[in-house]
């Protein structure tokens, strides 16, 4: 049976992958991303920056009208930060990109899915590094593109736990693919070498994706950190601090305001 499937972040990389790879498999694929150019090449391509409250809300307005019944939703979305940019609605990039607008196409989309669903996100599940700043957790105070980015993979740790069921956190590994232009010179040809030697191929980073489309797993939450897959009791998933999360995500999107019927 064809599914009908979501991917934030679908223009690109593993992403675009996955959208081409279920476009030929037969299924409705509807892509998201920021770059109309890419978008030439996906499927069911709607441009959306994602780092945006109000054109998130958009988007999920704009799918379920067209889509009614979704079947998976990947969140692949990410960009690097090297400087500190606030949004529209005044948030750290990063956070609203690769955290807060996860958690609004989980939250958005969730009341359109079929029978079988699943939710796979795609970040840094078991890696222990880097902390969640609760008392600043737009890094007003102290910014840096890997602190940054360290906290929105914590801080998506914890949205598989506020938004299970139906829900993976998946740690590719080191893949030849992330889009490197926001980094300096030295960065990107560093990475590059880096990549060529150790990197696996895009291919294999969505092999297991394509399984849980396939077959979402029954359990509420899988983590899978490189192929193994994960105790629940970890401190990075630690039930508390999902719902402290939950608790300041929600008075967050309180006072940003803006277009609340998405
Ligand atoms: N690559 C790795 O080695 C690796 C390892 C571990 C974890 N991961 C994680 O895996 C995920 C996917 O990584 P990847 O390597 O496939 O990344 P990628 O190749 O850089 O693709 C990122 C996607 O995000 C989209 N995007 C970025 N900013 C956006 C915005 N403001 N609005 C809408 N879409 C936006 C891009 O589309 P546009 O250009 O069209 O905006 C693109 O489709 C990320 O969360 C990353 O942190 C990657």
């Amino acid at each position: 049976m064809a599914k009908t499937i979501v991917i934030g972040g679908g223009t690109d990389g593993m992403g675009r992958a996955m959208a081409l790879a279920r476009q030929a498999r037969g299924d409705e694929v509807i892509t998201l991303g920021s770059n109309p150019d890419k978008g030439r090449h996906v499927p069911n391509f709607l441009r959306v920056d994602l780092s945006d409250l109000d054109e998130t809300r958009r988007v999920i307005r704009e799918i379920t009208a067209k889509w009614p019944k979704i079947d998976a939703l990947l969140l692949s979305a990410n960009r690097q930060g090297p400087r500190r940019v606030e949004t529209a609605q005044g948030l750290e990039r990063t956070f609203a990109l690769y955290y807060l607008s996860r958690y609004l196409l989980g939250a958005g989309l969730r009341p359109y899915f079929g029978d079988d669903p699943v939710i796979v996100n795609v970040a840094g599940v078991g890696v222990t590094r880097g902390t969640i700043h609760w008392d600043d957790l737009q890094l007003t105070r102290k910014y840096g593109m890997v602190r940054a980015q360290l906290q929105a993979g914590r801080l998506n740790d914890l949205l598989g736990v506020i938004q299970q069921p139906n829900y993976v956190l998946y740690h590719p590994g080191f893949t030849r693919s992330g889009d490197l232009t926001p980094l300096p010179w030295a960065a990107r040809k560093a990475l590059k070498i880096a990549a060529k030697l150790k990197a696996q191929p895009v291919e294999e980073a969505i092999r297991p994706i394509h399984d849980w489309i396939d077959r979402p797993p029954a359990a509420p939450l899988t983590a899978v950190d490189r192929g193994r897959t994960l105790p629940l009791d970890l401190p990075t998933l630690n039930p508390a601090n999902a719902r402290r999360l939950a608790a300041a995500t929600e008075r967050l999107l309180a006072r940003a305001g803006g277009d609340r019927s998405g």
